[in-house]
């Protein structure tokens, strides 16, 4: 047998179930044993006193993505994914897009290309479906979901992403007879519109206004017709990025009623409100993003919701737009209005130290939920597990040793990705990774990327395994 190359030490390891003191032992880039581990040819990290957790799998994070307003992206994957190593998260599932009129083979060919040779850690791909056509439902989705993307989202708003209910509802059937899982985007599209142009006419278009553009009732009527249309189709959906408690209501209920419905929240529902976009001389743009950041409430609302398991997943929706930057929050210029912003924030190293340091340390949430959460959920739900998203013999050996003794200022320059600013910026934090190791290599170290650009790879995703009950639509 091949000897044993690197023994972590004296760990306390927490899985999504159990809370371990013992050695990793690891050969070949994967767990072999947890126990005690010997071998004096082996490379040894004392862990003595630290709290190890499975590397982070970011379920929901953009990168390197085209978009059609002129702005671009401020992170590709070498970037985005040291960025991810740096901060303790070891899979990445970023998106493939669909461009309207365009073919989704296409789309994940050229985004095999942006990834290849620049990743340093593990991804798989989610596509997003913006075209529905005959041959995207009857020919290339059946193909893509047997080999390796078994996951896809789609969109209730944006002009060039949208899908009406008649084409999500093709989509959610297509997603049933081929055993993929539908990320559903819930905003309601005409409402936004009305209201932004209500807005605009009042001269409201300081980037505050793109909240008020997407009060909770666009988010919560959405949420409640996305889950109709799957109560409809009969099949479990996923709904992303739920802002607070509105929306998380129309979960609960579904939920309670024996519907699978699962859910997604994001760092910003914690972290920020909408008071943020109110920052003058237009810094507000810092914080623009769907659905907005809400209030205090719901930010209890949030918090809670993790505890008590209406949310299966917590991603960091990384969406990097530079600050002071033309192809950035500022494209169509300092002072344009919101309606021009491009939405998203940057978050996809900070996720996984913002919610140890502020949810476990601070005793809002325990250790299983949290590993639960940032990396066995999303792992299960996106077809990867487990290989991915837990400790244990067999698993790839994705680690996170975390210092959670060194309190510090969160400032945006400890932070790896290509982007201006931080939303989290002078926050005091407790926890931040002092090793991340990948297939069994340390590929971050005291904070440092320690590796080598390209060793990420493609992991391919399977098909969900438990179909949806036989209901009375085939
Ligand atoms: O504002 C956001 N969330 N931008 C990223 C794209 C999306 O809808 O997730
Ligand atoms: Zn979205
Ligand atoms: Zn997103």
């Amino acid at each position: 047998m091949e000897p044993i190359t690197t023994i972590i030490k004296n760990a306390t390891v927490a899985t999504a179930t159990e809370l371990l003191h013992c050695d990793i032992g690891i050969r070949d880039g994967l767990i072999v044993s947890l126990g005690e581990v010997n071998d004096e040819n082996a490379e040894v990290i004392n862990a003595a006193g630290r709290l190890v957790t499975p590397g982070g799998v970011d379920a929901h994070c953009h990168m390197d993505q085209p978009s059609n307003d002129g702005s671009v992206m401020a992170d590709d994957f070498e970037t985005a994914t040291i960025s991810a190593a740096c901060g303790g998260t070891t899979t990445v599932i970023p998106f493939a897009l669909q461009m309207k009129g365009s073919s989704l083979d296409a789309a994940v060919k050229d985004y095999h290309q942006s990834a290849e040779g620049k990743a340093v850690v593990d991804y798989a791909f989610h596509m997003i479906v913006t075209d529905p056509s005959p041959d995207v439902l009857e020919k290339e989705l059946p193909k893509l979901v047997s080999s390796g993307y078994s996951h896809f989202k789609i969109y209730m708003t944006y002009d060039d992403l949208k899908l009406n209910d008649y084409q999500i509802l093709e989509v959610l059937a297509l997603a049933r007879r081929e055993g993929a899982l539908v990320m559903i985007h819930a905003e309601n599209s005409d409402c936004i519109a009305w209201l932004t142009d209500k807005l605009e006419a009042a001269g409201k278009i300081q980037p505050q206004y793109h909240a008020t553009s997407r009060p909770p009732v666009v988010e919560r009527e959405a949420t409640h017709r996305a889950i109709s249309l799957a109560e409809l189709v009969d099949v479990p959906v996923l709904i992303v990025h739920v802002s607070g408690s509105e929306s998380m209501e129309q979960i609960r209920i579904a939920q309670n009623r024996g519907h699978k419905v699962f859910a997604e929240t994001c760092p910003q529902y914690l972290f920020l409100t909408a008071k943020d976009l109110e920052t003058p001389d237009f810094e507000g743009a810092k914080f623009v993003c769907s659905p907005p950041p809400r209030t205090p409430e719901d930010q209890e609302a949030v918090w809670r919701g993790l505890q008590t398991g209406i949310f299966q997943v917590f991603s960091s929706d990384h969406a990097p737009f530079r600050y002071a930057d033309e192809t950035g929050k500022a494209h169509a210029g300092k002072g344009a209005a919101f309606k021009y912003i491009p939405n998203g924030i940057p978050g996809i190293e900070t996720r996984l130290p913002l919610l140890l340091s502020e949810g476990v340390l601070k005793g809002r949430l325990d250790i299983h939920k949290f590993v639960s959460l940032t990396s066995t959920e999303p792992a299960k739900l996106y077809g990867l597990f487990p290989r991915k998203g837990t400790i244990a013999p067999g698993s790839d050996a994705d680690l996170v040793i975390w210092d959670t003794k060194t309190p510090f200022t969160l400032t945006n320059d400890r932070l790896h990705h290509n982007v201006d600013y931080t939303p989290y910026e002078g926050m005091n934090l407790t926890a931040w990774p002092e090793y991340v190791i990948s297939r069994g290599e340390v590929v971050s170290k005291a904070g440092d990327f320690v590796s080598t650009v390209g060793r990420g790879r493609f992991l391919p995703s399977d098909k969900r395994k438990s179909g949806p009950s036989v209901g009375q639509w085939k």
